[in-house]
């Protein structure tokens, strides 16, 4: 490690440090202060380099929000001071909800298998086999839960009910997904009165952090409203495909859940646990599902709306995504290598905008509207890795390292001049720029 990186190396363990609650970590101690579904297993993969034992208990800690029916919530509540946020999910709505944990009631891009099987390659042998077994339950049914209730179609591509279960909450692709329904009065009013204040008393966000980097208030209310019509249902899958609005089989979820599947039978396989038939079935289907996602007119993948079918043709960084799915062929891979590499779009001077700058949608400084983030920069890395573009992965993960080094631990970062936005001493980007600095 150079003597440059190894202060950047002990700047993020601090933050993971500050981040730490006893058995898992926060995102950020003043934003998110509970525990969020895929920052844990981005975290876990920081963690592996220098504290096997936390990495191990970040992964095993998120057991603790699963619902009987295999859910991983994306939100577990741990913070009895901040009950508010818990409330507002309402769990226990859910006879499958846990009865001893307030969570939200949706999930988030499946990067569990992956955490999982990153850890494990750190551990001795006979540990790792260990660690598989304790965590092969959790994870089998959680994909399980995925293909039963989330994939109405048997496509082998999952079906995502809230813009929130992206991770990507107000990427142009979801806005668009939720400006087009039909909102009921009160939404209509509240937005044309913007009530920012009163509104704003309720959001953590705002107070904390610039309001022209967040998710805006129209978009907050309409999302609001949604996640209300969840809970109506009761979060009963089955009642929320059928009824409610925007269903959309979601490009970067998708792309992760490829990934994941294979992850998922390696770890079967040292756990000494075979996996059912008709989730092998399903999980093939997901490895070819891709295809139906790719546009042969813009040349891109794009994410659709479950019930038409129609591709949602905004481009955002999760058209970039399949290149860590890894099942698309290396032909098609290298041409979305070419579009990660054009300077007007995808490759500013800090890559990689979460929007292209030369979208109508592009705004540098909001949240997943252009800013650069690093997990997605990560999951890019080992795409370019796994394809053989190892120049390409080293200059992406030199910039990244860099980006961190001269912005600070942020949660994003403005593409054109680097300069960090969001949460300060945000978790993800401090453990994965110790995952890019040890890999
Ligand atoms: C924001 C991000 C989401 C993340 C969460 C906690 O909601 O959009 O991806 O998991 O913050 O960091």
């Amino acid at each position: 490690m150079l003597k440059s990186q190894n202060k950047i190396y002990l700047g993020a363990r601090k933050v993971l440090q500050q981040n730490f609650r006893g058995s898992y970590t926060v995102p950020s101690s003043e934003l998110y202060p509970h525990q969020w579904l895929w920052d844990s297993c981005f975290i876990a993969i920081g963690l592996r380099h220098y504290d096997l034992q936390r990495a191990k208990q970040e992964l095993i800690s998120l057991k603790r929000g699963q619902w009987k029916n295999g859910m991983l919530p994306n939100i577990t509540f741990h913070s009895e001071a901040l009950n508010f946020d818990g409330d507002l999910w309402d769990s226990r709505i859910s006879n499958f909800a846990p009865s001893d944990v307030k969570t939200s009631g949706i999930t988030q891009p499946p990067m569990l298998a992956e955490a999982i099987y990153q850890v494990g390659l750190k551990l001795k042998e006979q540990q790792r086999i260990e660690f598989y077994k304790e965590m092969i339950g959790c994870l089998v049914r959680y994909h399980q839960w995925l293909y039963l209730e989330r994939d109405p179609k048997s496509s082998g591509l999952i079906s995502l009910v809230h813009p929130y279960e992206s991770g990507l909450d107000n990427s142009p692709l979801w806005l668009a997904a939720v400006h087009r329904l039909r909102f009921p009065w009160w939404v209509r009013f509240l937005k044309i009165k913007n009530f920012r204040k009163f509104f704003n008393y309720f959001r953590r966000d705002t107070t904390r952090v610039a309001e022209n980097e967040r998710i805006s208030l129209s978009d907050a209310v309409e999302y609001f409203y949604i996640l209300n019509k969840l809970k109506k249902y009761k979060y009963d899958s089955r009642t929320i495909l059928h009824k409610s609005r925007p269903i959309v089989e979601e490009l970067v979820f998708n792309s992760i859940l490829v990934r994941a599947n294979q992850r998922l039978k390696l770890i079967a396989r040292e756990a000494g646990y075979s996996l059912p038939r008709h989730l092998l079935d399903r999980m093939r289907k997901t490895e070819h599902s891709l295809d139906k996602l790719w546009d042969s007119e813009t040349r891109q993948y794009y994410s659709r709306y479950m019930r038409s079918g129609k591709l949602i043709k905004r481009p955002t960084i999760s058209s970039l995504l399949p290149l860590y799915a890894g099942s698309i062929t290396r032909k098609r891979a290298a041409e979305l290598v070419g579009q990660l590499k054009d300077h007007t779009a995808f490759y500013p001077h800090f890559p990689v905008p979460s929007v292209p700058i030369n979208s109508k949608s592009f705004n540098p400084d909001n949240f997943w509207q252009g800013p650069t983030w690093v997990n997605t920069n990560w999951l890019i890395i080992q795409g370019l890795r796994d394809y053989g573009f190892h120049k390409e992965a080293r200059d992406l993960k030199r910039q990244t390292i860099q980006l961190v080094a001269d912005g600070g631990f942020y949660e994003y970062f403005s593409p054109f001049d680097g300069s960090g936005k969001g949460a300060p001493n945000f978790s993800w980007t401090a453990a994965l720029t110790i995952d890019l600095i040890n890999t």
